[in-house]
Parts: structure tokens; sequence; C-alpha cells
């Protein structure tokens, strides 16, 4: 059977498809088979987050019964599969039953189904959520923020799914952010990575090679720690990791 673990959010922004994406590829490259779904359609950015261009068919081919799930499939160079969407709008949502069915065909060879989630709380949100062994919830430091994540974990209680946790993503130690101890005392739930708002992520995706796919990328150790944390897995990055950085820093690399 696949694990499934949604990434979601209370709205669009937060970093949702970058933690999905870079989430997948550490696992993957732990040596797990990852299938990671993009089912926000409104916003379909798994396929540049993983440095792929537009893709031969997508979620959307698959949902409208176009071609079988596992033709929706695209084979990341990491050996991680995905289903992108696209970028033309359509009025499908992704039904709950369509997801199960898709997840139903990955669970005999998926060790985990990892879904980007669309922002709560529609109806791609709650279908994403029932679907979900456990979810991540991905927020930014701000006050408006912490409202979505207490309602996020309201509705996880309600429909009995566990959240594993926040990522606090795009961190800029300003004064006026919310801290991971206020999140944690207001929402009830852990943080359980801080993920700072840096530079290397827009590079990355202009260089198409997602930070996970970098060995050495300090943002990449961050998503190899929360890939080994939700795992139970040890992760301790290379001593020699800042060196190579360095060097890539003072060669332009
Ligand atoms: N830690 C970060 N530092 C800098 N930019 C980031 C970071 N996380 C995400 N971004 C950028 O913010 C934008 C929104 O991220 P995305 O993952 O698409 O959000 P969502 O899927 O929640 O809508 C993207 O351009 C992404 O590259
Ligand atoms: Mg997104």
């Amino acid at each position: 059977m696949t694990e499934v673990i949604s990434v979601v959010s209370g709205k669009g922004g937060t970093g949702k498809t970058f933690t999905a994406a870079n989430l997948s590829l550490a696992l993957q490259n732990f040596g797990e088979q990852v299938v990671c779904l993009d089912t926000d359609l409104d916003s379909p950015n798994l396929a540049l987050q993983l440095g792929h261009t537009p893709e031969d068919h997508t979620i959307e081919d698959v949902l409208r019964g176009e071609v079988s799930e596992l033709k929706g499939v695209n084979v990341h160079d990491s050996g991680l599969m995905f289903v992108p969407s696209s970028l033309h709008l359509t009025d499908d949502t992704v039904s709950e039953e369509r997801i199960r069915e898709m997840v139903d065909r990955f669970s005999s060879f998926a060790d985990r189904t990892v879904i980007d989630a669309p922002p709560g709380f529609n109806e791609g949100f709650y279908s994403s959520m029932r679907n979900s062994d456990r979810m991540l919830v991905v927020t930014n430091p701000e006050y408006q923020a912490i409202n979505d994540v207490r309602k996020i974990a309201e509705e996880a209680e309600k429909h009995g799914v566990n959240i594993e946790g926040v990522v606090l993503n795009k961190v800029e130690g300003m004064l006026e952010e919310a801290s991971k101890e206020e999140i944690e005392k207001t929402t009830g739930l852990d943080v359980i990575q801080t993920i700072p708002h840096h530079k290397e992520v827009r590079k990355s995706i202009h260089q198409m090679e997602p930070v996970a796919s970098d060995p050495h990328s300090k943002i990449g150790h961050s998503f190899r720690e929360l890939a080994a944390n939700m795992t139970d897995r040890e992760f301790k990055a290379p001593w020699y990791s800042k060196i190579v950085r360095s060097w890539k820093k003072l060669t332009r690399r």
C-alpha cells in the first residue's frame, strides 16, 4: 500500500508546490518510489518546480478519461514519478473518488504518494484531505496565515486525518514575523521544519534544478531532514557541503 501525504495550506503562494516537489525528491533519493500528484488545477506548477517543461499528458487528461492513470505519469531523472496539471483551465475538479482511483493504481508500486493540494477550503482541498493518511501544512510567518493553519487543524480533526506538522516557509527573520513558538502555541501543531526565504529558490527554478536535486544545497538539506524525520530515518548533512557551496559561489556555478 502506498502512504498518502498531502501538502496543504490555507492560501496560495505559501510554498506548497515547492515543498511537495522537494519533499518527494528527497524521499525518492532515500530509495523510495514516490509518485507526486498535482491536484491544484488553478495553479499548476508542479512540473515547473521539478524542472520540467509542459508535459504530454496531464491530470486533466486522466480525469476526463482520455488517458489511463499510468499514461498520465511523467518521470523525473531521479525516478520520481509525477502527474502534472496543465495551464488550461477546465471545469473539472479533482473529485475524491478520482483521487482515490489514481492512488489505488499507484499503490502496487509506489511507497508513497505526495499530493500537491489546492489551497483550502474548496472541494479539491477536501478531496485531497480525505484521501490522505497524513498532512503537512505549509505556512509563512504572517499572523493572518496562522488562522488558516488553525482552521486546517480543525478540519483535519473533524475528518480524522492526522497532521504531521507545519512547515514554516519563507522565513526572513524579521521582527514582525510570527515565530515558531507563537505558531505552535496558537495552533497546537508542531513546526517540524523551518525554511528561509532565499534567492536560491528562484535560481533553482530558472536553472530547472530543484533544490533537493543538489546534494549540497542548504535548503535541499532542509528537505532531506524533513523527509528523514517523516520516515524515521537519520540524515546528517555531509560536513563538506559548505565547502562545495563556497566553491560553487566563487566559481559562479
Ligand atoms: N523558501 C522560499 N524562498 C524563496 N522563494 C520561495 C520559497 N518557497 C517558495 N518560493 C516561491 O514562492 C512562489 C510560490 O510558491 P509555490 O510553491 O508555487 O506556492 P503554492 O504552491 O503554495 O501556491 C514560487 O515562485 C516559489 O518559487
Ligand atoms: Mg502550488
